[in-house]
């Protein structure tokens, strides 16, 4: 259990949970993964949020501890996600003079999931609505599609606190000590990436707020540096290039595309290139080979041609980089083929439906192994990349 201390009336009430193997029922996080959940301690009480269903218990029992017999007059409900939201009829149940606080939005969710719409119990609030707990007092800030349309945040004036739902957590729980960037980055875009405009709106009125710390709900409470963690997501909700550097994904069957990929590598360190980073599509993590292709101003795709289309796991890893809106990227392109070369061809079609994709010349053809004359456009595809 992680004991955070964030101020004498914002206790955490959250869990991190080790034991889950793929978040969303599809990322692998290795070092698990927090459900945040906070109480602010006024002459009333706001609870924000719940968790996901697999630690209800041991979040009920760290509740009722920071509580020591008092009752939550509100349960402030930023997110309908159920990693946040299981338990909210088990909390409703649990404390019959509370009241749950959402948008319209949430109570039409409430009643898909849990077959009420609170109507008896209910504050439904919009934009800049306030909620008076006594000194304190939340001031609501609608957040549609960051990351799912009926998200709000709720700023704390007294304290300049933000609770800002997804937005600013992380994969990892927060016993794990691991850097902020790449697993927040990592979280970002996979999940919340294809709404950067949302991301961008909602930072834009952020920017009228005074925040002095912000309690997401996952990762750490961030409380220093702010202007670091804002500046990431203004650049990943704009689909700009993080760093400069060439993320290079492959798609091998035999080992002789991969060749071609560490090849390419080689000389693009020796040509000076600072950050190479390759992924193995068939074993990598294709969540963080995504994150990657962000973090990156330019990007190279080598790919075996299999049943006259793309190798399997290049085709779904060009359909994560579609669906999160990736855009404004150079990209270089190696594909093989023994009989008949297809995968050139196929992956441009793919990148011509993105925005701003700049294909480098030139395109790198194997006819099953590097021999002189591909070595030779490998060379030279390294030459327009560093150019
Ligand atoms: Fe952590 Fe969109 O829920």
């Amino acid at each position: 259990m992680t004991n955070i201390t964030i101020s004498d009336s914002i206790k955490y009430v959250g869990v991190d949970d080790h034991d889950i193997d793929l978040f969303e029922g599809q990322y692998r996080v290795p070092d698990g993964v927090s459900y945040n959940s906070y109480l602010i301690m006024d002459r009333k009480i706001a609870l924000m949020d719940t968790v996901d269903r697999r630690k209800g218990t041991e979040w009920m029992a760290r509740l009722d501890a920071a509580l020591a017999g008092r009752t939550p007059d509100y349960l402030v409900t930023l997110h309908m996600e159920p990693d946040h939201a299981a338990n909210i009829a088990a909390a409703m149940e649990r404390y019959p003079d509370m009241r749950i606080v959402g948008n319209a939005k949430t109570f039409a969710m409430t009643a898909q999931f849990f077959g009420t719409d609170y109507a008896d119990r209910r504050i439904v609030v919009t934009e800049g609505d306030t909620l008076d707990l006594g000194t304190r007092t939340l001031q609501f800030v609608m957040a549609p599609m960051v990351h799912w349309p009926e998200v709000m945040m709720a700023y704390e004036r007294t304290e300049k606190t933000l609770f800002s739902a997804d937005a600013f957590g992380k994969f990892g729980a927060l016993d794990a000590s691991q850097p902020w960037d790449d697993e927040a980055r990592r979280y970002f875009i996979n999940i919340v990436g294809k709404y950067g405009a949302n991301v961008q709106a909602l930072l834009k009125k952020a920017a009228a707020l005074d925040i002095a710390r912000i309690c997401p709900l996952h990762g750490p409470v961030l409380g220093d540096d702010l202007g670091h963690y804002i500046g990431k997501y203004l650049t990943w909700s704009s689909y700009e290039p993080e760093e400069k550097g060439v993320m290079i994904a492959y798609a091998s069957i035999y080992g002789n595309t991969a060749d071609a990929a560490r090849r390419l590598a080689e000389m693009l360190r020796r040509r000076g290139e600072k950050a190479v980073v390759i992924y193995d599509l068939a074993r990598c993590d294709m969540a963080e080979a995504t994150a990657e292709a962000f973090r990156f101003d330019r990007a190279v795709l080598a790919s075996s041609t299999y049943d006259a289309g793309l190798f399997p796991v290049m085709d779904a890893f060009i359909g994560r980089l579609k669906s999160k809106n990736w855009q404004r990227r150079t990209v270089g392109l190696i594909e093989n083929g023994t009989w008949a070369p297809a995968a050139a061809r196929i992956m441009c079609e793919h990148l011509s439906h993105m925005k701003d994709i700049t294909v480098a010349k030139p395109v790198v053809t194997l006819r099953s192994a590097m021999n002189a004359a591909s070595e030779q456009q490998i060379e030279a595809l390294a030459e327009t990349l560093t150019a």
